[in-house]
């Protein structure tokens, strides 16, 4: 048997999160909702991920962005014409159906469908021997879900659509047992009844669980597959929805880092995206934010900051209060420390950056220290520029570095410089003009206010007393 295909219903308007931004691009954990099924599905070896998108194509880019080189070529858009339903989604993908193989049917707006549930719904599809199977799940407030009627020896019998007034009887809108929107065919079957689906019901749209209907006419089997996993069910409608799927989310990330030996003292009060890499005993201090493909290694310390998009290695040190930026790179045992910004810099190994600092565009060597107060002037008001600084270089506080240049091994600068030039190995570059004392100042000062005239009518209380 053939790979299956998987199709991703993500067309719809999603006007419910009232924005101007289609529903599935809305991010979650760092990634956009549609990538996490999407990912789930190539995870559990789908041949084919067929993303059913609308006419603008919104979709697009994120996809090509978000979906390794190498899995590429199995993921493709089915633009759906008009918004006429969940079956006229997979209508708009029929195309993309191999009728060899499985068809598992997956919504946009339900990201934390994991690969194992494919996987486990796969084989539950192939044990039953059904030509579709439909999973379920029991909700304690099944409002706005399409219920699941069965017979009285418990076979599946059909959905009955809730969500306009019309659609269901009382009686249905008792029922608990509730369609997760996700699904398993056998793609011939599929093709065979997809024509035959009518806009008959109270929306006037084609509604794919009539799928089911028609495949029971034709005599064809059809298993329910009752799961008790949340996140199967978790569907994101508006904003609310998306804040408590990412909690769910965000918890399972950490306990994936937890588990794999990452020390994270306060889970209540750490955010880490779902790409970020964190090697073991590194410890992550209550209070940070680590987006973006950060990639962490083993032994670190983050106490209490912001890493977006940076690679730090074994041993480094960051914050407290650091924030480090996109193409931040820390070698090993390197240190930045309190208020500081690293952005698109490459700091060498067991060099430090302590206090105070921002150090943009630079290349700082192996064991270099720059004092506090550091800047790397990287932006002359049209382009950037690097700051080159050799290996063990010593800077002195409230250095600014004038980009482009370049400090050799070994070199010092002294506090308080504006270095514009070059800096040749071992010197001491001094960029600040000489100290000059002025003697006698304060008694000066004195005299000054002894003879200041007070203007008239300005005595205030000190004429009373
Ligand atoms: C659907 C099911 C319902 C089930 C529920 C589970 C139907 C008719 N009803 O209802 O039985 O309990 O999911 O969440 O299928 N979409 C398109 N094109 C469209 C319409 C929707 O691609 O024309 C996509 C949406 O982007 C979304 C998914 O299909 O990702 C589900 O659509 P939605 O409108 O949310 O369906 P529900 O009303 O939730
Ligand atoms: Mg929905």
């Amino acid at each position: 048997m053939s790979a299956p295909t998987v199709l991703v219903l993500a067309a719809g308007q999603g006007t419910r999160m009232r924005s101007a931004t289609p529903k599935v691009l809305h991010e979650l954990c760092g990634r956009p909702l549609v990538l996490w099924p999407v990912l789930a599905a190539l995870d559990a070896g789908a041949g084919r991920v067929v993303v059913v998108d609308s006419p603008a194509r919104a979709l697009a880019e994120v996809l090509e962005q978000g979906v390794a080189a190498g899995q590429a070529h199995k993921v493709a858009l089915a633009i759906q014409p008009q918004s006429n339903g969940t079956g006229g989604a997979v209508v708009a993908a029929a195309t993309e159906i191999d009728p060899q193989a499985a068809v598992v049917v997956l919504s946009g707006d339900v990201p934390l469908v994991s690969a194992q549930a494919i996987t486990a719904l796969l084989a539950a599809h192939a044990a039953a021997g059904a030509s579709a199977t439909v999973v379920t799940t029991v909700l304690a407030d099944p409002s706005g879900y399409g219920r699941v009627m069965r017979d009285g020896d418990g076979h599946f019998m059909r959905v009955v659509e809730t969500k306009k007034p019309g659609d269901a009887t009382d009686r249905e809108l008792q029922i608990r047992e509730v369609n997760t929107g996700i699904y398993v065919f056998q793609g011939a079957a599929l093709l065979a009844v997809l024509p035959r689906l009518s806009a008959d019901n109270a929306q006037a749209e084609l509604y794919l669980p009539q799928v089911l209907d028609l495949l029971r006419a034709d005599g064809h089997a059809v298993a329910a597959h009752a799961v008790e996993d949340p996140g199967l069910v978790l569907g994101v409608n508006d904003r609310v929805a998306l804040a408590q799927v990412r909690a769910l989310a965000q918890r399972a990330i950490l306990e994936r880092h937890m588990r794999a030996g990452v020390g994270i003292v306060d889970p209540a009060a750490t955010v880490i995206d779902v790409d970020v890499e964190i090697g073991q005993d590194t410890l992550i201090e209550p209070f940070t934010t680590i987006r973006g493909r950060t990639c962490i290694g083993a032994r670190c310390t983050i106490r209490h900051s912001y890493l977006h998009d940076c690679t730090i290695e074994d041993g480094a040190t960051v914050g407290p209060f650091a924030y480090l930026r996109p193409g931040a790179l820390l070698r090993e045992g390197s240190k930045v420390g309190t208020f500081v910004e690293v952005k698109n810099s490459d700091i060498g190994p067991n060099a430090k950056i302590p206090h105070l600092s921002y150090i943009g565009d630079a290349d700082v060597g192996e064991s270099s220290n720059l004092g506090a107060g550091t800047i790397t002037a990287n932006y002359d008001g049209k382009a950037k520029h690097r700051t080159r600084i050799g290996r063990r270089v010593k800077g002195g506080v409230d250095t600014a570095f004038v980009a482009p240049v370049t400090v050799g091994d070994d070199a010092y600068t002294a506090a308080g410089s504006v270095i514009t030039e070059d800096i040749p190995p071992g010197a001491l570059g001094v960029g600040r003009s000489r100290q000059e004392n002025i003697e006698g100042f304060a008694q000066r000062q004195k005299g000054e206010s002894r003879d200041a005239v007070v203007p008239e009518g300005d005595q205030g209380d000190s004429s009373r007393a």
